[in-house]
């Protein structure tokens, strides 16, 4: 059963990084405002909910894979090992990026294909940039934490 868990966890991990990795490239690169205007509503709500999937699913398994190795009673009373610090990291920058997460898509979903107001902008595109970053480090605390378990 665990087995499966990390290998699922572990594809969707590859899914959802890889995602964010590809939009903020496509962001980077397609600059052209009508090429946007054609490209985004088509290909937002599809990214949108592969997205949303693979967080859902990632957070599950992560949640199976930490009852099984009673990492949840080390959340509650870290004790300063290599191993309570990564995980405490991990669970503590996860739970940014599902907040940033969730307002991305909120914003995103209201305004697919209309123009938005500056702070939806503001607020769209600053919480895809700390998804992408976070990312990289939520990467980081994860291979930590496997390198050790
Ligand atoms: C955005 C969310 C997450 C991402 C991107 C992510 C990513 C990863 C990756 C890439 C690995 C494998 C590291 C390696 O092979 O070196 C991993 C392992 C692991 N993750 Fe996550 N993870 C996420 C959420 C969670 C959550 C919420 C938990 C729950 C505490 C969790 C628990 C674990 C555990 C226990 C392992 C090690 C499993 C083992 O060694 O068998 N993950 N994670």
């Amino acid at each position: 059963m665990t087995q499966w868990a990390l290998h699922i966890h572990l594809l969707m991990a590859i899914s959802w990084i890889g995602g964010s990795v590809f939009m903020f490239i496509l962001g980077i690169t397609l600059r052209d405002k009508e090429a946007q205007k054609s490209v985004y509503p088509h290909v937002g709500p599809i990214f949108g909910w592969f997205e949303v999937v693979s967080l859902i699913i990632l957070l599950s398994t992560g949640f199976i894979l930490g009852v099984k190795f009673n990492l949840f009673e080390l959340l509650l009373h870290p004790n300063g090992s290599k191993i309570s610090h990564a995980l405490l990291m991990k669970v503590i920058l996860v739970s940014i990026l599902s907040i940033a997460t969730i307002i991305h898509f909120i914003i995103a979903y209201k305004t697919n294909g209309k123009e938005r107001t500056k702070w939806q902008q503001i607020f769209s595109r600053g919480s895809s940039m700390l998804i992408f970053f976070l990312n990289l480090f939520v990467l980081h605390y994860a291979i930590i934490l496997r390198n050790i378990l």
